[in-house]
């Protein structure tokens, strides 16, 4: 017996499926190097333009000098030092939350959150385009999974009705894949008309949104008794690395006392904290970048629309072009590339099947005329491709 490994990789290929990774040889920014080749850059996550920002990268340096590098040991060890503490505080500070807990990836945020918060005979109930993490979260807890249709309440109430034991309810602040946001304000009530309760993974939504940058709790007004569980990412707008969960006391000594993926890992380097402390402070105090950023989204949406793309329903920096087929979609990426810009296609398993798309990021570091020459690169290649006939 062996494992056909050769096989399965050339089912993928044949699927138009098979993932590469493009090599960066540059800081992350809008105008990048990869595989060589100098590309204008739509595809990260780094919506305020903070990755490469000078203080942000002297915070680590300083932090690094002050705290040298490795996290050394677990948090419940003697990996837990002042920086990630400071961290922890001002998080916590920044959500209008008790205390907030640090992890060293989204990822593990989120399986620690549902894990030790649900298992044999409880419910967890997501909507059917969570993050993979939330998913896999669900799984791992083992308690009943369901997932309801996407951003719709009915669907929710219905499962709510059959489910047993603790109920959490989960869902993606900003979607990743659809850069939609959650209809939270109804959400939340569905739940807490069955006494679930909510958890909200704004990986997306922290930074772009909200008046200050609080993400879709702010956005919406909502407080810690409608969401009690809120995750943040600091991959994304806040430019470093990490992850948090913001809530009451009881939530976070939970956490620390039965969440696993907390307590079986070293904690991340002191000066990530260090860098995040003062990525933190911009994203809070510069305001002027949510406001490019939303200019910078509105301009988007008029220049595709202009062009006949199909748009999605969002109002977030993440701002998809349905394709429908995968080949179609790898296609119009390869031609956006020929002329120099760096967009992703997304494709199935990631989001459903026939709906591949360009996932178009945009980030406060784009100017202007970076906008206009994707718009106008996106009309002339769009002109190119064939009609549609692989979805
Ligand atoms: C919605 C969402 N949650 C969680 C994650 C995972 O976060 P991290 O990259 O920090 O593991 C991501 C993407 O990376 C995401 O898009």
């Amino acid at each position: 017996m062996s494992f056909d490994l050769a096989s399965r990789l050339a089912a993928r290929r044949a699927e138009h499926l098979y993932r590469q990774r493009p090599l960066l040889d540059s800081p992350q920014g809008p105008e990048v190097v990869v595989d060589g080749r100098p590309l204008l850059a739509f595809c990260s996550n780094d919506y305020l333009g903070l990755a490469s920002h000078p203080e942000v990268i002297r915070a680590l340096q300083l932090g690094a000098e002050k705290w040298g590098v490795g996290g050394g040991a677990s948090h419940l060890v003697i990996g837990h030092s002042t920086p990630h503490h400071a961290l922890e505080e001002a998080l916590a500070a920044f959500t209008g939350r008790p205390r907030a807990l640090l992890f060293s990836t989204g990822y593990m945020a989120n399986l620690a959150a549902v894990t030790a918060l649900v298992g044999q005979g409880d419910t967890v109930l997501e909507d059917r385009l969570n993050h993979a993490s939330l998913l896999d979260a669900g799984l791992l807890s083992g308690a009943r999974f369901s997932r309801y249709l996407h951003n719709d309440p009915a669907s929710l109430a219905a499962r709510l009705d059959k489910a047993v034991g603790n109920t959490l309810v989960v869902t993606d602040g900003v979607f990743s894949m659809d850069g939609d946001l959650a209809d939270l304000p109804a959400l939340c009530a569905t739940a807490r008309e069955q006494g679930a309760w909510v958890m909200v993974d704004d990986a997306h939504g922290f930074g772009p949104l909200g008046a200050s940058g609080g993400g879709i709790v702010e956005h919406f007004g909502l407080g810690l008794d409608d969401v009690p569980v809120l995750v943040g990412t600091l991959g994304k707008a806040f430019g470093t690395a990490g992850a948090f969960v913001a809530g009451s006391e009881e939530l976070i000594e939970t956490l620390i006392q039965f969440a696993r993926p907390y307590i079986y890992t070293t904690s991340q380097p002191p000066a990530v904290a260090c860098a995040t402390l003062k990525s933190l402070e911009l994203l809070r105090t510069e305001g002027w970048r949510r406001a490019h950023l939303n200019r910078l989204i509105a301009r988007f949406r008029a220049g595709a629309a202009e062009l006949g793309l199909t748009l999605m329903d969002s109002p977030t920096p993440i701002q998809p072009l349905l394709i429908g087929g995968s080949a179609r979609a790898m296609e119009f990426s390869r031609l956006l590339r020929e002329r120099g810009l760096l967009v992703g296609a997304i494709r199935p398993p990631t989001v459903p099947a026939g709906t591949a798309r360009l996932r178009v990021t945009l980030s406060a570091a784009h100017s202007e005329e970076q906008v206009e020459r994707l718009l106008v690169a996106l009309g002339e290649c769009r002109a190119l491709l064939a009609p549609e006939d692989d979805a």
